[in-house]
């Protein structure tokens, strides 16, 4: 099978095929990244553009070495140094990439939609590395490849995603994509970081982290995206970790069995206490060494590569 898409803008519009297909070709992709020479030859003469207006250590690391593992060449621009500080659109900066005739350009914007923007604009391929608050495709890709590899499976699991919802594209990106896959979604936060809604998305929905993982398999601590937030909608910190920091209590309401995960960056001791990111059934780090396999598979399907 081959992936049909010019671009890869978010889950929604994934089909559960198109899903499992990016998977499996992750998966057969993890090997490269254990060799002694972590190369294969297979986008030998292809160009990827990581082109990033916000800041981020896993996805334009991940994207770069995928990249570099196939052979590609991989260009990193960010906003601090590009002549958008000169006062450059998103659109010229992005035609001006277009003249110089990559075959990939991979965006993150605080802006919702903006990749979308360019997808239509442009007749490279776009992958979406973050939009706004919108989505974060390639992040729910990584966590459910990393959820198939632990439990075998995402039909009929339960997963809990705490935290921020509102402002998530993380959230919003995995509901799209789990509840697709069959797993039972709960999300938790205070009421002002849940999407009024939110249950139309088919997860349920709470204002105790108690109610959401309790029998959880999984539970997905998120950071409090502050960047994103324009009013104070929580009284502080300490009161928020009070309250929605996963912890050794409250971990104990999830199924023995469960599993944690965080997509980065984490605040050690607001949404999650650092014995339970560094404990045994923390998969964090799993998450991020799926992440390459999974942007791996994306840059080579793309391309025109089948499963
Ligand atoms: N998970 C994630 O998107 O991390 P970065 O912001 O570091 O890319």
């Amino acid at each position: 099978m081959k992936l049909t898409r010019k671009d890869i803008l978010g889950i929604q519009d994934f089909s559960v095929a198109e899903i499992e297909l990016v998977l499996d070709t992750a998966e057969s992709f993890i090997e490269v990244s254990t060799r002694e020479i972590k190369k294969v030859p297979t986008l030998r003469g292809k160009t990827v553009i990581n082109l990033f207006y916000e800041a981020s250590t896993r996805t334009r690391t991940s994207f770069e070495i995928a990249g570099k593992r196939l052979s590609a060449d991989t260009i990193n621009i960010s906003a601090s140094t590009s002549s958008m500080v000169k006062g450059e659109t998103l659109i010229d900066t992005a035609k001006n990439l277009e003249a110089m005739n990559p075959d990939i350009v991979v965006v993150r914007h605080s802006a919702a939609g903006a990749p979308h923007l360019l997808a239509g604009l442009l007749k490279q391929s776009i992958i979406n590395a973050g939009d706004g608050a919108h989505e974060h495709p390639t992040q729910a890709l990584l966590d459910m490849m990393t959820i198939r590899a632990k439990k075998g499976r995402i039909a009929g699991l339960n997963v809990a995603i705490i935290g921020d919802i509102s402002h998530s594209r993380v959230a919003r990106s995995n509901i799209y994509g789990l509840t697709k896959m069959g797993a039972r979604v709960s999300v938790a936060g205070p009421a002002t970081m849940i999407p009024r809604g939110v249950e139309t998305l088919g997860v349920a929905a709470y204002t105790r982290i108690d109610d959401a993982i309790r029998g959880a398999d999984i539970v997905m601590m998120l950071r409090i995206q502050t960047e994103r937030e324009k009013n104070n909608i929580f009284p502080s910190l300490r009161e928020y970790a009070n309250h929605f920091s996963l912890n050794s209590r409250n971990i104990t309401l999830a199924r023995e069995d469960a599993l944690i995960m965080h997509p980065g960056p984490m605040n050690r001791g607001v949404e999650i206490s650092p014995d339970i990111a560094d404990g045994p059934r923390s998969i964090i780090l799993d998450q991020v060494t799926n992440g390459v396999a999974v942007r791996m598979a994306l840059l080579y399907l793309l391309t025109g590569g089948d499963e």
